[in-house]
């Protein structure tokens, strides 16, 4: 029985990836910032917790023994995600693991956007450390948008009619699974994007069909974003985040979904499947829950 260590287990992208290898029968550990955080991991499958700190690297050491495999990804537009990195990487290097998976991004060498050039320094420190990581550069997820579409409204801070190849969260979290747990991926870096382009525009219109009530697109102000969702965030994320709007204003977020194809097997969820299967299991936790 193998055990592979999930960092950030907690999170969106984490929860995900904790939930895939249990399925294979591979115990998760799973690496979180804080001991209250462990029952959100426990509910998606982890067998274990390591309480984690990725700023000061406390934990880690700990969290690495007698794994087999480790899954790193940093929290989202974090300033010290290099440094994160590195910390991770050797602590894996110090325990003798040579099976270490990164959570990248697609195209880490868009200079448009900070958080991705710190994606593509991460990968190298990575593979200074251990040369043999996998390295998954995913498109934007689906998921991200599947909350507004149920509530009938995409209001995105870009161009509503540029072009994105979305991919689903689960099918990530399906090669990451995969290449945890089998060989023939030291080294590699895989490009996943989803199956289709598709504008947000695109989008409202798939879903106002798939879930049956009207879904609209709406681009919302900048000034807007940062009063509203953007007030919260420090002057760093923010600023990050609004390189990333101008980037994807000028040309949304595009990769090849045939990688992804191969080590899936099959096709990529479409953002229709996406849909469907997200509200399924929605309906479905709902009513265990009555
Ligand atoms: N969203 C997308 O479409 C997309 C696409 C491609 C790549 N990515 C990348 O995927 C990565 C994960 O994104 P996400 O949205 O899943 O992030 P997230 O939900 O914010 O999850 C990050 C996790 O890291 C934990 N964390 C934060 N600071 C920590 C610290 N100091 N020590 C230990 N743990 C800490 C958080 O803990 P708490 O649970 O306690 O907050 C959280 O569980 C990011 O690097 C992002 O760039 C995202």
């Amino acid at each position: 029985m193998a055990t592979v260590l999930v960092i950030g287990a907690a999170g969106k992208t984490g929860r995900a990836v904790t939930a895939a290898p249990t399925s294979r029968g591979v115990d998760v550990r799973a690496a979180v910032r804080s001991a209250p955080r462990a029952e959100i991991a426990y509910a998606v499958g982890a067998r274990s917790i390591s309480v984690v700190d990725l700023e000061s690297g406390a934990g880690l050491d700990e969290a690495v023994t007698g794994v087999d495999a480790v899954y790193h990804l940093a929290p989202n537009v974090h300033p010290d995600e290099v440094g994160m990195a590195d910390r991770v990487a050797r602590a894996a290097a110090r325990a003798g693991l040579s099976r270490f998976v990164f959570h990248s991004v697609l195209h880490p060498d868009d200079a448009s956007m900070p958080h991705h050039l710190r994606k593509a320094e991460a990968e190298k420190v990575v593979r200074a450390h251990l040369p043999g990581a996998t390295v998954l550069r995913p498109a934007a997820y689906h998921q991200n948008l599947v909350g507004a579409a149920l509530a009938g409204r995409l209001a995105v801070p870009y161009s509503l009619d540029s072009p994105f190849t979305n991919v689903d969260l689960a099918d990530v979290a399906e090669v990451a699974a995969t290449v945890l747990t089998r060989p023939g991926h030291e080294g590699v870096t895989y490009d996943l994007a989803g199956p289709e382009v598709l504008s947000v525009r695109d989008q409202a219109v798939v879903a106002a069909d798939v879930l049956g009530h009207p879904v609209e697109a709406v681009r919302v102000e900048l000034s807007g974003w940062v009063a509203g969702p953007g007030a919260s965030l420090t002057p760093q994320a923010r600023d990050d985040l609004l390189a990333m709007f101008a980037s994807y204003d000028r040309g949304g977020l595009v990769g090849d979904a045939s990688t992804l194809r191969r080590l899936l097997g099959r096709d990529p969820h479409s953002w229709a499947e996406t849909l469907r299967l997200e509200s399924d299991s929605m309906r479905q936790s709902s009513n265990t829950v009555l």
